[in-house]
């Protein structure tokens, strides 16, 4: 283990100090080791995979084998982030035992070192259950793309009216006291992130929730300009990669198709001229 390596106890005793935290979703082996070399705490394999890896319209498709087999590939990379696996739908909702279980998958056979579920008061059963089992969990609340069926819509603001705010602060409540070391705030006002970054002592992790949280989170694929089906409004482009690859792309093509790759230097060529002339004869 690296000296350096983030812990959950590492992670609760950045609250109220200069350092934000930082967490991102990665999917595969380069991924993992480009955000672990760039010093990002948390590395998520999150359910968004099910939208930018399968090709769904939303996360639901996604099942805890599909977790593992990516937790698997980023696992062999990171060394200092703490690797977080995300519980799909229905892995942890049905019942304490289920969500035990399932967890317990994510960390035995995918190498998760933390797992990550959406929910608050509903939830905090199933979060007391894991931790007692000795599984750190992140609970993730604010918008929760798993109930995209429920609300029709996966960014909706949250947190616009007086019960919503008081909603939030109870989820909040409800799953640090359940045991849960972080929470991801999803998609509210930057007072209302505030507020319930306030309200608790296990550090907020905002996703599209102001500048107050403890820590900042963002899709990958959405801060590199990877994926522009769709921009949130709280998602910064910090690279325009979809652009890049496009035109790489369609240079390979057009130099393919005028002959022009691959040229001298990307070809391998004989040292020895008496094997050239005896090819030639061939
Ligand atoms: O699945 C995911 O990538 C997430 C992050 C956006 C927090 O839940």
């Amino acid at each position: 283990m690296t000296s350096d390596k983030v812990t959950p106890d590492w992670v609760r005793a950045q609250k109220g100090t200069e350092k934000k935290l930082t967490l991102l979703p990665a999917y595969d082996a380069t991924f993992g080791a480009f955000l672990d070399q760039a010093g990002i705490d948390l590395i998520l394999v999150g359910d968004s995979l099910g939208q930018l890896v399968q090709g769904h319209e939303n996360t639901l498709p996604v099942t805890v084998d599909d977790i593992i087999y990516h937790l698997r590939c980023v696992r062999r990379v990171v060394k200092r982030g703490m690797l977080i696996g995300d519980m799909p739908f229905l892995s942890f909702q049905i019942s304490k035992e289920e969500a035990v279980r399932n967890a317990g998958r994510l960390i035995k056979e995918g190498g998760a070192e933390a797992v990550k579920l959406e929910g608050g008061v509903d939830e905090a059963d199933k979060i007391q259950a894991m931790t007692r089992a000795g599984i750190p969990v992140i609970s993730h609340i604010g918008v929760q793309p798993q109930s995209v069926l429920l609300t029709g819509q996966f960014r909706a603001s949250r947190g616009k009216a007086l019960d919503d705010v008081r909603k939030l602060i109870e989820d909040a409540r409800a799953v640090e006291k359940a045991g849960a070391f972080a929470v991801v705030v999803e998609a509210v006002p930057i007072s209302v992130g505030k507020k319930i970054t306030e309200s608790i002592s296990i550090p907020t992790l905002g996703i599209g929730a102001g500048p107050h949280c403890d820590g900042q989170v963002l899709v990958t694929h959405d801060l590199l300009g990877l994926f522009t089906a769709f921009k949130p409004k709280f998602a910064k482009r910090y690279a325009q990669l979809a652009e890049t690859i496009d035109s790489a792309l369609k240079d390979f093509v057009r130099e393919v198709n005028e002959s022009s790759f691959p040229d001298d230097t990307h070809s391998y060529h004989l040292k020895d001229d008496h094997l050239l002339e005896e090819i030639e004869k061939l």
